[in-house]
């Protein structure tokens, strides 16, 4: 008995070795740590239970078949974080660069299944150098397995990727379709092909770094979500992130007792919207003092700044915040903030998050680019999706609420079930000026300004949708989080369906 003991801790042991010491070492000295230290940090101690430690692959091209490493470059199973349960892999880039071969694929298919079944989130640690080149289609099916999962994952269990290392190839497509990417800043990359591959192809020279970093991810492309500073921050904003995430589609979102009065009132928010319409003020502002304790996790802050997205919580239980930006291009609505907040709203319609939309819109971006590139349909995700959500939606209209973007931003139209407004709110077509100079156009001056002072009179205020019961109620700043707070008590029990289809068909 105790012969069988040993061999199954020397067996282990192997497992656990990975590539070797040499390879490990490699790893470190990239400022990378290996897959099981990842686990270590990103899951409760001595919480991580794992699965097919003495899986191998089944390759005997290319002098593979005197190369086996047990567990075959991917360290799969659960654990707990917070004590919530959760699913795993994490790629070992020192066995075989963490590249993905049939065995490989099939470690990380089976604990999606097993998350799917039980309903727990999966996270992926990537960190490899795509399909193994050794095992040609074979590798090629299995990634295959494994998108198939993420799609039928989507809207059933949270998932979410680090990028840790490389990611080329159609290894970029698995993260694609998970709901939250988030890369180490100067040590992982994502790209569909390479700087070679691009400078053959389009004579483009251009760094690893410039083409798919974590920079340009969480900037140009919106890739990706948040830019971590190394490993250790990436594993451990990720544990905070995933505390306001629910476990499934059916658990509701997680509550986490808070000290913080739901019915605190902030004065300085009476003065956060600066007496001239035309002055930014920054909308982060009123995001933290409306959340309990201040807290908010912002995903894209440096992608479409003209919009803000990320969790917060209200009284305790997760909310996911959608606002308008008035630093960033006025606040307008373009085809990148469009896209990104759409996104979001459909992860927070999915998994029961209710969604609290502050507005400061003054419209759509005007521009030749934006038309030609599709605001039209990038703009109609967003209404689209605040339009089929069926979770609680409260709106605070904070100043411009113009045009198409009034309905657009979770407007009482689209089944906002609680839409306030500060006394500073417009709700309007456009603004003033632009609005007298189309319907008096060739009117003199004078005529012009005194126009534009009775529109301003007229729609420069909430009282007009307010009279029309567009807005429930105008609400003194300083008590918007009182009456956030008692929205969602009261929305609590909300039970909303749309009518029985497959599937519907958001403009892509
Ligand atoms: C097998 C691989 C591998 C791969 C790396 N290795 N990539 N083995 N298949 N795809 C092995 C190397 O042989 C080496 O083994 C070890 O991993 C470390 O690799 P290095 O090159 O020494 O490391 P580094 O210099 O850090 O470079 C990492 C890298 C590079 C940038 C990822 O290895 C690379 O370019 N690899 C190939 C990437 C690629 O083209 N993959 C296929 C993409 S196409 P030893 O034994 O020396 O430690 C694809 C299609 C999927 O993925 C389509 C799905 C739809």
């Amino acid at each position: 008995m105790l012969k069988t003991l040993a061999e199954l801790e020397r067996r282990r042991e192997a497992a656990r070795a990975g590539g070797g010491p040499k390879r490990v070492e490699a790893q470190h000295k990239k400022g990378r740590l290996t897959a099981r230290e990842r686990l270590d940090i990103l899951l409760d101690p001595d919480s991580f239970e794992e699965l097919d430690m003495y899986v191998e692959h089944n390759c005997v091209d290319f002098g593979m078949a005197e190369q086996v490493i047990p567990g075959d470059g991917v360290v799969t199973g659960s654990g707990t974080i917070n004590g919530r349960l959760v699913f795993v892999f994490s790629q070992d880039f020192t066995v075989f660069g963490g590249s993905l071969s049939e065995r490989h694929a099939q470690k990380i298919c089976k604990i999606m299944d097993m998350a799917m079944k039980v309903g727990a989130p999966v996270i992926g640690l990537n960190d490899s150098g795509g399909a193994r080149i050794q095992e040609g289609v074979a590798s090629l099916g299995g990634y295959a397995e494994v998108f198939q999962r993420n799609v039928l994952a989507s809207g059933v269990v949270p998932q979410i990727s680090l990028i840790m290392g490389p990611c080329a190839g159609g290894a970029v497509y698995s993260p694609a379709m998970t709901d939250f990417i988030f890369m180490v800043k100067d040590s992982s990359y994502m790209f569909v092909t390479g700087p070679d591959v691009v400078k053959t192809v389009t004579n483009e020279v251009v760094s690893q770094e410039d083409l798919g970093g974590a920079i340009s991810h969480t900037t140009k492309s919106g890739v990706a979500d948040v830019a971590m500073e190394d490993d250790v921050d990436a594993l451990l904003r990720t544990r905070q992130f995933f505390d306001f995430l629910p476990l499934n589609n059916r658990d509701g979102s997680p509550y986490r007792p808070s000290a913080d009065d739901p019915a605190r009132i902030e004065p300085s928010l009476d003065t956060l919207v600066p007496p001239s319409a035309s002055k930014p003020y920054d909308m982060h502002e009123l995001i933290r003092k409306v959340a309990d304790e201040g807290e908010f996790f912002e995903l894209q802050p440096f992608h479409a700044g003209n919009i803000i997205i990320g969790f917060a919580r209200i009284e305790g239980h997760t909310v996911g915040i959608v606002a308008n930006q008035p630093m960033v291009l006025a606040g307008c609505l373009d085809i990148n903030s469009s896209k990104k907040a759409a996104r979001f709203v459909r992860f927070c319609d999915a998994f029961s998050i209710p969604i609290v939309t502050f507005v400061d819109v003054p419209g759509f971006l005007p521009g030749v680019a934006q038309e030609h590139n599709g605001i039209i349909k990038h703009g109609a995700k967003l209404l689209f999706a605040y339009a089929e959500a069926t979770v609680p939606k409260i709106t605070v209209i904070t100043r411009k609420a113009y045009g198409g973007a009034y309905d657009v931003m979770a407007s009482k139209h689209l089944r906002g079930d609680l839409n306030y407004a500060w006394p500073t709110a417009e709700i309007a077509v456009m603004g003033a000026k632009g609005a007298v100079e189309i319907i008096f156009r060739g009117k003199s001056a004078e005529e012009i300004a005194e126009r534009t002072a009775e529109y301003e009179a007229r729609f420069a205020n909430p009282f007009v949708a307010a009279s029309k019961g567009f807005i429930d109620e105008v609400i003194m700043p300083h008590s918007t989080r009182k009456r956030i707070a008692r929205g969602l008590q009261k929305l609590r029990s909300k039970r909303l369906e749309n009518p029985w289809k497959k599937h519907d068909n958001i403009p892509l």
